[in-house]
């Protein structure tokens, strides 16, 4: 009898071995990066240190020569929100900006973060419409910033309505990593350039003489 007990435990040990190791692993690889992390921040004096810019490498967005309109559609500072739904806001269209004819649309992500943290995966839905998916840069002890922009002209009927903006971010903050990534989104609507719009109106009133 105590010799088939001891069997058992025997068998559940050994079944359970291969979850220690790479349970192990994991923990070397984690402990690992802390220790890198750790002699970066070394060597930095923490205060009086400015947030280190990260710069898109991109080819710039052509824009009209009009003086965007800004909406601030999102701002929202990600801390544990791993396996949570996403964040939610009621999208309303730019009814606030002075003119509603729009040649360009342009979504812009900021973003800071500050401590120790990995980088994460996000996505931006509009009325269940991906607008944007990318991945944070990962923070400093010193803090970082940075900002995305992406021309989303092509969701103009989209935005042109009420929607539901959902934003995740897979985050986790634990005593290891710190770092809350703060978030704003904002849409600059750029108006249809005035030259358009008198060579649209030129052509009107020309076409409607020309009928009369
Ligand atoms: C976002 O960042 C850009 C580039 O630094 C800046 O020009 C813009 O004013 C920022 N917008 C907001 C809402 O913080
Ligand atoms: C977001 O916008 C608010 C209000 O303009 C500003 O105080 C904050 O610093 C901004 N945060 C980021 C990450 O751009
Ligand atoms: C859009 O949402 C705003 C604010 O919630 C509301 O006042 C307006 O009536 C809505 N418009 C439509 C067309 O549903």
């Amino acid at each position: 009898m105590a010799s088939s007990v001891l069997y058992s435990l025997l068998l559940l040990l050994f079944l359970h071995n291969p979850l220690f190791s790479t349970a192990n692993l994991f923990h070397k690889k984690s402990l690992f990066r802390e220790e890198l992390d750790l002699s970066e921040s070394q060597q930095q004096p923490l205060n009086d240190t400015p947030p280190t810019l990260f710069f898109e490498v991109t080819k710039p967005i052509k824009l009209p020569n009009t003086k965007p309109c800004s909406y601030n559609i999102l701002q929202h500072d990600f801390g544990y929100t791993y396996g949570k739904p996403p964040v939610l806001a009621n999208y309303t269209p730019p009814s606030h900006c002075p003119s509603q004819k729009f040649s360009k649309i342009v979504f812009q992500w900021n973003a800071t973060c500050k401590g120790r943290q990995y980088d994460r995966i996000f996505g931006v839905w509009l009325g269940g419409a991906e607008l944007f998916r990318s991945c944070t840069a990962e923070p400093r002890a010193t803090g970082i910033v940075w900002s995305v922009e992406k021309d989303i002209t092509r969701y103009y009927s989209l935005l042109m309505k009420n929607q539901t903006l959902a934003v995740y971010l897979g985050n986790l903050v634990t005593k290891t990593y710190t770092g809350v990534y703060h978030v704003n989104i904002t849409i600059q609507f750029y108006p249809a350039e005035e030259n358009d719009v008198s060579k649209l109106g030129a052509l009107v009133s020309k076409y409607h003489t020309r009928l009369i």
